[in-house]
């Protein structure tokens, strides 16, 4: 495996365990989608399949088409998705930046996935491309202040003198972006009735175990990936399991989500 594709890859088991706050946002960002049930939708950025299965279930006569760019975590949807809804679900390992898809999709759903993809003018514009005329785009994402508290910590944490060599060159690998600039880009991809508003959305983990595994997993997993040794990693998230643990509730993470819809016009 490259170094390039190595950085996409995530550890798609663990996420599937541990993935319950996103589970939640996702059946709450569904409710949002209108649907007949027959449609062709992508979940776009569909990771290890758990909120994919959530919209299977609501298109009984339709059919999903799960994109992403981890090979690990298409692996993990097939396997959980395609003895459940067989011949419903189609796998696509594609860029969200050009998505390979012109004008066939009916609508678009996506969650906890966008704030991954960097350059979001190149990721409304082909989404936008990948809707019928009339086509939802229903999403969310991590925006605004989204884990503020958690990224400031880690930030001191990698420029001490144990972590700094591990970080020389780091670029944040998400970004959280606010409701006007996100709606001005889906206008000028064409997007009408566009919607985008920020909401509070903290999660508590149940304890010190979880809390490291789901930032070595999920919230900062290029982050531990960058320190070599496991020893390094484990104090690397000691430090921050500690600081956590005095908060108040303990070992929450700070989440902003980034709500939106839009449409492309009929014709
Ligand atoms: C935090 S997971 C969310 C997965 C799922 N939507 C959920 O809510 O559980 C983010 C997903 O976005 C995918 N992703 C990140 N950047 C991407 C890109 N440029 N194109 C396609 N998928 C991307 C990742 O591989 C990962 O599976």
């Amino acid at each position: 495996m490259t170094r390039n594709q190595a950085s996409r890859e995530w550890n798609s088991e663990a996420y599937h365990r541990l993935a319950r706050p996103q589970l939640e946002w996702g059946l709450k960002v569904l409710d949002r989608l209108p649907l007949r049930g027959d449609e062709t939708v992508a979940d776009a950025g569909c990771g290890s399949g758990k909120v994919t299965a959530k919209l299977l279930e609501r298109l009984p006569r339709g059919r999903v088409v799960a994109m992403d760019l981890s090979q690990n975590m298409l692996q993990t949807a097939r396997q959980h998705l395609e003895p459940k809804f067989p011949g419903q679900v189609f796998f696509i390992a594609a860029d969200l930046h050009d998505i390979p898809l012109d004008g066939v999709l009916d609508d678009i759903f996506s969650t906890a996935a966008f704030h991954w993809v960097p350059d979001h003018e190149r990721l409304f514009r082909s989404l936008f491309r990948a809707l019928k005329p009339g086509g939802w785009l229903v999403a969310q994402c991590g925006g605004g202040a989204n884990l503020a508290r958690v990224r400031e910590r880690a930030i001191a944490l990698m420029s001490r003198p144990e972590f700094a060599p591990f970080f020389a060159g780091w670029q944040a690998p998400t970004h959280y972006e606010d409701k006007i600039i996100t709606a001005d880009r889906m206008h000028r991809a064409g997007f009408i009735e566009v919607e985008t508003w920020l909401e509070e959305a903290p999660a508590t983990l149940s304890d010190r175990q979880e809390y490291k595994e789901f930032l070595a997993t999920v919230t900062l997993h290029r982050h531990v990936a960058r320190i070599p040794d496991p020893a390094g990693r484990e104090r690397f998230l000691d430090e921050l399991a500690r600081q956590a643990g005095a908060d108040d509730p303990p070992f929450t993470l700070d989440y902003w989500r980034l709500n939106l819809s839009g449409r492309k016009p009929k014709d």
